[in-house]
C-alpha cells in the first residue's frame, strides 16, 4: 500500500461555548479573537503548515460567522484596496486562496466522537487530522500537527497529542497510559475519558490534536455512549488501540486552554507580547 498523505483537517466547532457567555450568545466561540485573529484561524494555519489544504468544519446553529470569515468580503476588499490597511488581510487572504473549506452541521450534541463521525461525509476513506480550536498551541519552529504528521509517516496509525497535567486536573481530559517506544512517543495501552485523579492511569492528558485513520468511523459507530452519556472519541481510540495500535505523542510547544476564561486571557497576553508585538 502506498503511503498516505494527510490533506484534510477536521474542526469540530458545534459546541455552545457556554463558559464564554454572554459573548457566545450570538457568536461562535471559535471566532473569539486571540489578539487580532479568531481562535479557529490559528488552527487552520497550523494545519496548512502541516501540508493540509482541505479544512472540514463541523458547525451547528449560530455558527455561520465561521463560513463567512473564510470567504472573500468583496465590499471590504474594494474599500481597502491600495490603502495601508491591506496588510491586515494578508494572512486571511493566503488561507482563503490556499485551502478548500467544507462544512456540515452536527444536528444534536452527542459528544466529540459523534461530532467526528458527522465529519465522515467530508473526509471519506483517508487518514485525517482533528483540531480542537480551543487548544491553542504555540510552537514557533514546527507546529504540533506538522510534528504529528512526521510521526504518522513513520508509523501509519492513529496518534493523539499529550502533555503532563497536574494530577488533580485529570477529570478535564482524556488520559492515557502506555509504553515509551521512542523518546516522547508512547504506544497506548489504556485510555480513559475524564477520570477522577484516583482512577487516572497516569497524568498524561490528551490535548486537542489527533491524527486518525479512517477505520475510526466504523469504530465510533459501534461505540456506546460513555462519560456524560456522550459518544467519546477516547473510547473509540481505546478500541483501536486494542486492535492495532494508537500512539501518544508528547508534543513540543506550549498549549493554552482557550476553552477556559483564564487560559484564553493567558493566550491573549502571551500572543500579544511574543507574536503580535514581536512582528510590529
Ligand atoms: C475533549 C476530549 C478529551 C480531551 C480534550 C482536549 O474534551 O473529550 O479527551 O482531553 O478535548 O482538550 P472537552 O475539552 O471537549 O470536554
Amino acid at each position: 500500500m502506498s503511503k498516505q498523505v494527510i490533506k484534510k483537517c477536521l474542526f469540530p466547532a458545534a459546541g455552545y461555548g457556554s463558559r464564554f457567555l454572554p459573548a457566545t450568545k450570538s457568536m461562535p466561540k471559535e471566532m473569539l479573537p486571540v489578539v487580532n485573529k479568531p481562535l479557529i484561524e490559528y488552527g487552520v494555519e497550523e494545519a496548512m503548515q502541516a501540508g493540509m489544504d482541505n479544512m472540514a468544519i463541523i458547525t451547528g446553529r449560530g455558527k455561520r460567522a465561521i463560513a463567512d470569515y473564510f470567504d472573500t468580503n468583496y465590499e471590504l476588499e474594494h474599500q481597502i484596496l491600495g490603502t495601508g490597511k491591506e496588510k491586515y488581510l494578508e494572512d486571511i487572504r493566503r488561507i482563503i486562496n490556499g485551502c478548500v473549506f467544507s462544512y456540515t452541521r452536527q444536528i444534536e450534541m452527542k459528544g466529540l466522537g459523534h461530532a467526528i463521525l458527522t465529519g465522515e461525509t467530508l473526509i471519506g476513506d483517508q487518514s485525517f487530522a482533528v483540531v480542537l480550536a480551543d487548544d491553542l498551541c504555540y510552537s514557533p519552529d514546527q507546529g504540533v500537527l506538522s510534528q504529528m504528521v512526521e510521526l504518522y509517516e513513520k508509523y501509519q496509525c492513529s496518534i493523539v497529542a499529550i502533555e503532563e497535567v497536574p494530577r488533580d486536573e485529570t477529570y478535564k481530559y482524556g488520559v492515557i497510559a502506555g509504553e515509551e517506544i521512542e523518546p516522547g512517543v508512547l504506544r497506548v495501552s489504556d485510555m480513559v475519558e475524564k477520570p477522577a485523579p484516583e482512577d487516572a492511569p497516569s497524568n498524561l492528558a490528551i490535548i486537542g490534536r489527533y491524527i486518525l485513520t479512517p477505520d475510526i468511523f466504523e469504530i465510533i459507530r459501534q461505540t456506546p455512549p460513555g462519560r456524560n452519556g456522550e459518544v467519546q472519541i477516547t473510547d473509540a481510540l481505546m478500541t483501536q488501540a486494542k486492535r492495532g495500535g494508537v500512539l501518544a505523542y508528547k508534543f513540543k510547544g506550549r498549549r493554552f486552554d482557550c476553552g477556559s476564561v483564564s487560559g484564553f486571557m493567558d493566550a491573549g497576553a502571551f500572543y500579544y507580547k511574543n507574536v503580535y508585538k514581536a512582528l510590529d
